[in-house]
């Protein structure tokens, strides 16, 4: 493929839209730059020519008015294409009179992005682009830097500390990584930080979620097809192996893939080439596979239904993400992560959380995780008005009884108090509890009249 020229630099903090401008970029050849965060993109623009700029105005921690502001200061004929949900940030983009500004608002087609990026090109001032080379950062630095923070993982505890640690060992190389962990601990979180945090960030990152298309899909999208494949495949097309070639595939729910699938993914991981569905022939391919699942694939390997040999291909590498339970210490640093996001979203509604709720959070077992901790935290911003209070918890999180640990009960309150908590976190799903307890849905009931 010919490259064209330019190099455009797309900055937000969205993946899915980075990963979604990138192809439509490519498609047209033009050479691509991502950044998820204003800092990023900042040493990029020291680092390489760009073209043209496309940001996101909405971003945490330092938003895209104010790399507009920089790049407005430091590369003054750098042509700026802003995307926003918001059209009426239009007029206070001219006000700070920074040069030619483009706008695009979401969503858009792909003709009004290649419309706006004409129009960028054809509106930009005479002379050479991003040439003088910025001699500060403008005070940007200290801003960003940030504890406890790594890409968007968050947390101070030993268990993440450790994944970190492994991250940068993999970062840069192309192992394959098989992520394990409950359900809403971060498992994608962790995908996508080996691949950002690491040297082939540039490349695209292509998340595919094996249990979210169907069986007789799923083989044609990951590898593509050739012409007259099946009914329907009226010409060749790529997967999403191809389109990952040099970057990251995550697959999440492996173990949701039929044994077709895991036989082609193991000749992927033995010989580096896939086989289009409908071709003899072979393509070499440079992908890092990062794996996950949630699911218990030993046990599905002892029922047949999960390959062996795969398993072992798979984890080279093996991350465990612990689930929230284990790594208490975090949950405060991630509350605050979450009234930040919120804060922001709901339009500035900054509010605090008192101690007694806190204790509440952190004697609830989560068993939905970060996501479960997320919601409730969402919720209550919206519930409460300046502070977060116990009543503006779940029930599932209000009635959640500590045991005393100096008086001693008997062994029928405790039982009680135990089904009480057990209830609570499935949320009153019986079921689910028996199935815990170990008893059956009518004993359930029956001990909780004792
Ligand atoms: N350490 C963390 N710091 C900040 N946010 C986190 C952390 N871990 C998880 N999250 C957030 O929690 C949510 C769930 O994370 P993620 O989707 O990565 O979980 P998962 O393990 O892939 O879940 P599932 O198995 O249900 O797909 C996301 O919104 C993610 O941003
Ligand atoms: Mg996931």
């Amino acid at each position: 493929m010919k490259l064209k020229k330019e190099n455009i630099l797309i900055v937000d903090d969205d993946i899915n839209i980075l990963e979604l401008l990138q192809r439509h970029l490519q498609s047209w050849n033009y050479h691509t730059y991502k950044a998820i965060s204003v800092k990023e993109a900042v040493t990029i623009l020291r680092d390489t020519h760009i073209d043209l700029l496309i940001t996101d105005l909405k971003m945490p921690e330092i938003g895209g008015f104010e790399l507009i502001k920089f790049v407005s200061e430091h590369y003054p004929k750098l042509p700026k294409l802003v995307v926003t949900g918001y059209p009426s940030v239009q007029e206070s983009l001219t006000a700070i009179k920074s040069g030619v500004v483009e706008y695009l608002t979401k969503p858009f087609t792909k003709d009004e992005l290649r419309a706006a990026i004409d129009k960028s090109f054809t509106e930009k001032t005479k002379g050479e682009s991003s040439e003088i080379h910025a001699e500060r950062n403008g005070g940007m630095k200290d801003e960003i830097k940030k504890d406890n923070v790594y890409g968007e993982i968050i947390g101070k505890s030993e268990k993440i500390n450790n994944i970190i640690q492994t991250i940068e060992r993999v970062k840069d190389n192309k192992a394959t990584i098989f992520v394990r962990g409950e359900s809403g601990t971060g498992k994608e979180l962790v995908a996508r930080a080996i691949h950002y945090q690491g040297k082939f960030s540039r490349a695209p990152f292509i998340a595919v979620n094996c249990g979210g298309i169907p069986e007789n899909l799923l083989e044609s999208e990951l590898f593509g097809y050739t012409k007259g494949a099946f009914t329907g495949a009226d010409k060749e097309r790529d997967g999403f192996f191809q389109a990952a070639n040099g970057g990251t595939i995550f697959l999440d729910e492996i173990g949701n893939a039929s044994t077709s699938v895991q036989s082609r993914l193991l000749r992927v991981l033995q010989e580096k080439e896939v086989v289009k569905v409908g071709a003899q022939k072979a393509e070499k391919i440079d992908v890092r596979i990062i794996a996950a699942t949630n699911s218990d694939l030993k046990e599905m390997i002892k029922k047949g239904t999960f390959r062996e040999d795969l398993f072992y291909r798979l984890t080279v590498v093996e991350i465990i993400v612990a689930p929230l339970r284990d790594r208490k210490e975090d949950i405060s640093l991630l509350v605050d992560k979450f009234l930040f996001k919120y804060g922001i979203e709901y339009k500035d509604r900054f509010v605090k959380i008192s101690p007694e709720t806190l204790s509440v959070l952190l004697r609830y077992d989560w068993p939905g995780n970060i996501r479960e901790l997320e919601n409730v935290i969402q919720r209550a911003v919206i519930m409460c008005d300046k502070v977060i209070k116990i009543e503006h918890l779940p029930d599932s999180l209000k009635f959640n009884i500590e045991f005393p640990k100096d008086k001693l009960l008997p062994l029928k309150e405790i039982e009680k108090r135990y089904i009480q908590k057990v209830l609570n976190a499935t949320d009153n799903n019986k079921t689910k509890a028996a199935e815990i307890l170990g008893i059956d849905r009518k004993t359930i009931r029956q001990k909780l009249l004792e």
